[in-house]
């Protein structure tokens, strides 16, 4: 028997409800017509008003809470109030964002998996036309790094202010996002085998390759961590030989995204260089309306992983109805086959949903339609 899948629903803020509320209505299909062994529970914490009523934006006890659940979904977090109304104080994002940076930690979600595939339909930014054919993704280290909020100030507000933000960087955490990495190049290139359509990349000693690996530093100048990833990378990369490897420093990465995306496959970057690269892999593959986001936990099933897409709450058309849901089913598509891992009827309506949404993306990119019509549209194709 398949045990029941349990997905905690935290819509948050802005837009987070509109968009959640039609993966709601794609998850309530799938399960009806498929008969998924699947529940979910929504907790309504939007951060401006629970913060004004409880001074916190999530209960104390919100991590605990969804703990027990098998999977986040999360809509986008972000609310700086009401700008019209002076009484009301503005929150700033450190605050209201904190329990996404709480969350994976908690969790221990030390990958984030932000697939760059500029899918037909989606809006073409380059206008060189090898644009099409780029499929790249992105893997950000998510535990540690830029991330660890280590630090302080000294002297706040005087002349001789000192500000310290501490980056941290261990062995552990650096060798298992290398591992996931190759992992993912591996699977990505039996899947384009299966497919029929494989891709090539060159190794520095000629050899020719099915998937490839490219790790991102800054080790020219942050040098003791750049070093430990280049190790750790070329160590790993050797029980790997059929997977092609090459490294970038970030800013000449950032430039061969845009000159060449489509030379990339798997891309490893540190906690804050990932985040970086992502907004520009999400543009170079569609925009924010499309780019689909996760924070994994591979290996403890005990522990919830959480699905967000990579943009944010857009409070300036929150309420209105005119969120594009893309991103958000796209990231629902990724939860089902994520929990899907041992049951084969979630990992096909992950499949079929994420056929769904490409499918209308195809079919409609660059109308102009509201949340609903999108969600309609998406619905109508999950036969
Ligand atoms: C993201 C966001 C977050 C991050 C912010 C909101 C803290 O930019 O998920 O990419 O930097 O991780
Ligand atoms: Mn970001």
């Amino acid at each position: 028997m398949t045990t029941r899948q349990r997905i905690a629903i935290t819509p948050g803020d802005g837009i987070g409800p509109e968009v959640i509320g039609e993966a709601v209505r794609c998850l309530e299909a799938l399960r009806e017509r498929r008969q998924l062994a699947l529940d979910w529970e929504t907790f309504d914490w939007p951060s401006h008003r629970w913060h004004e009523q409880h001074g916190e934006v999530m209960p104390d006890d919100a991590l605990d809470r969804l703990r027990a659940f098998d999977a986040i979904l999360l809509g986008a977090l972000g609310d700086p109030g009401p700008t019209s109304n002076p009484n009301r104080h503005l929150l700033p994002d450190s605050i209201s964002l904190a329990p996404l940076l709480q969350m994976r930690k908690g969790f221990d979600q030390w990958v984030c998996e932000r697939p760059a595939r500029l899918l037909p339909g989606a809006r073409q930014y380059l206008a060189d036309d090898r644009a099409k054919d780029i499929d790249m993704l992105v893997i950000r280290e998510n535990s540690e790094g830029e991330y660890v909020g280590q630090g302080g100030r000294l002297r706040p507000g005087s002349q001789d202010e000192v500000a310290t933000q501490m980056e941290v960087f261990t062995r552990r955490a650096t060798e298992r996002i290398i591992r996931y990495g190759f992992e993912q190049a591996r699977l990505r290139a039996r899947r384009r085998a299966e497919e029929g359509h494989t891709r090539t990349f060159e190794t520095l000693d000629g050899r020719t390759c099915e998937s490839q690996v490219c790790i991102v530093t800054k080790r020219n100048a942050l040098r003791y961590w750049g070093d430990m990833y280049t190790e750790a990378f070329e160590t790993i990369a050797k029980e790997y030989p059929d997977v092609a490897t090459h490294h970038e420093l970030v800013d000449a990465a950032c430039m061969k995204f845009v000159q060449a995306p489509w030379a990339f496959d798997v891309v490893v970057a540190s906690n804050l260089q990932g985040d970086i690269l992502t907004d520009l892999a999400a543009v170079l593959s569609g925009g924010m309306g499309v780019a689909p986001s996760c924070n994994l936990n591979p290996d403890n099933p005990d522990l919830p992983s959480m699905f967000e897409p990579t943009h944010g709450s857009a409070p300036d058309i929150a309420g209105e109805g005119l969120a594009d849901p893309t991103a958000m089913l796209f990231t629902t598509a990724r939860m089902l086959q994520w929990l899907g891992r041992e049951d084969r009827a979630l990992l096909q309506a992950g499949d079929a949903l994420y056929d769904a949404v490409a499918s209308d993306l195809a079919d409609h990119g660059g109308e102009r339609r509201d949340t609903k019509t999108i969600g309609d549209s998406v619905l109508g194709r999950l036969e």
